[in-house]
């Protein structure tokens, strides 16, 4: 019989990368894309793969747990994928109880429906948790790097969203043997990447000469992976990793968001065809983000050496196809950023 497999957050950025992996991958799995179609959440993600045989979009809220049970009675899933959150950490300041809902609530209710559903049955049952390095907090020293024993220290109330549901399943996991796996990822870019994230905000703001936020000095370090090089770790870790055990998911590519501002700007600029330093005028200063941390970095060597798996682009060529993509899919950053995402991207930016 095929596989039934429940991803959640599949109409969002990287849940819409790994629906269509799984889709192409496996047409022998059945494909359920749970999702509320938040702000964050677009169907216009997917239209490529809408009509194929082994996927099924389900509309559904995960703080919903009436819902969750009776969607998980009915179909009876092998396996589930959960992308699902509020993932913006500027929101997370200004709303945590949003975070709070779907993130720690909306994964309860998720492991209970599991849980009731497989009834200790577990043979050939998966529940696969995607979260964050961010769990991990802010590193000081340059020559440190995160690996999955690293002691929990979330900052924000997006990171410490993220850990509690870590917890979560974890302590399901211990508690009721459910066979969880997790991953920890950092930064993702690429395409379909929601315009208020910094590098489809920085090409959006380039394009319309508006002005290039920066926080503070620019001196935060983040690790950047192409998140089709993330859909392809989650597949592996899915499909071969251990039950109980946590996967670090990263490219070994830091870079101070200063300096990939910078890189961005003169890769626009050759490809509007303007001046080399037109762009990088843009760039504006602005109050730092409280409680910014400083620094995350990524040790991968667990996944790449347990499981294989490598990222398959280096970074100045995924960000030339990332940018090739937001040039060329006009339409749909206009149908991301009008309406209600409009609304909230003005009071955020325009004012700086
Ligand atoms: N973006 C990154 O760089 C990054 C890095 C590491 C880990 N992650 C994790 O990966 C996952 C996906 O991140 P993303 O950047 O694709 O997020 P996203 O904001 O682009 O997508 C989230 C999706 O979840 C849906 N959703 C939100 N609340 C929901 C609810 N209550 N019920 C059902 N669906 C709901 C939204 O509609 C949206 O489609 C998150 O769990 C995030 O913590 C993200």
């Amino acid at each position: 019989m095929a596989k039934k497999i429940l991803i959640t957050g599949g109409a969002g950025f990287i849940g819409s990368h790994v629906v269509r992996l799984f889709v192409a991958k496996y047409p022998d799995y059945q494909i359920f894309n749970l999702d509320k179609l938040t702000y964050a959440g677009n169907l216009a993600n997917l239209t490529d793969i809408e009509d194929a045989p082994n996927y099924t979009f389900v509309k559904g809220d995960i703080t919903d747990a009436a819902f969750l049970d009776q969607l998980f009675q009915e179909q009876n899933f092998d396996g589930v994928i959960h992308l699902a959150a509020e993932s913006h950490v500027d929101r997370s300041i200004t709303d945590p109880m949003a975070f709070v809902m779907t993130n720690v609530v909306g994964t309860v209710n998720l492991l209970n429906a599991a849980k009731n559903s497989w009834q200790s049955d577990f043979s050939g049952k998966r529940f696969y948790h995607v979260s964050t390095d961010e769990v991990y907090g802010s590193l000081h020293n340059p020559e440190d790097f995160f690996v999955e024993t690293t002691p929990y220290d979330p900052q924000s109330p997006y990171s410490a969203s993220k850990a509690a549901s870590d917890h979560f399943v974890r302590a399901y996991g211990n508690t009721y043997k459910l066979p969880v796996v997790l991953s920890n990822c950092s930064n993702n870019y690429g395409p379909n990447h929601f315009p208020e994230k910094l590098i489809p905000l920085m090409i959006h703001n380039i394009q319309t000469n508006k002005p290039l936020p920066v926080y503070g000095k620019g001196e935060n370090v983040r690790d950047w992976l192409y998140v089709i090089d993330h859909a392809r770790a989650i597949d592996t870790i899915y499909h071969n990793g251990k039950n109980g055990d946590t996967y670090n998911i990263g490219g070994f590519n830091e870079w101070k968001n200063i300096d990939l501002v910078n890189l961005l700007c003169s890769i626009m600029d050759r490809k509007l065809g303007r001046p080399e330093g037109t762009s990088a005028q843009l760039i504006t200063y602005v109050t730092d983000r409280a409680g910014h941390d400083l620094r995350y970095a990524i040790d991968a060597s667990k996944l790449m050496n347990e499981l294989g798996w490598k990222p398959s682009l280096q970074f100045e060529e995924g960000l030339e196809k990332t940018v090739d993509w937001f040039l060329a899919n006009q339409d749909w950053l206009e149908n991301v950023t009008s309406g209600a995402y409009q609304k909230y991207y003005d009071s955020m930016y325009e004012n700086r």
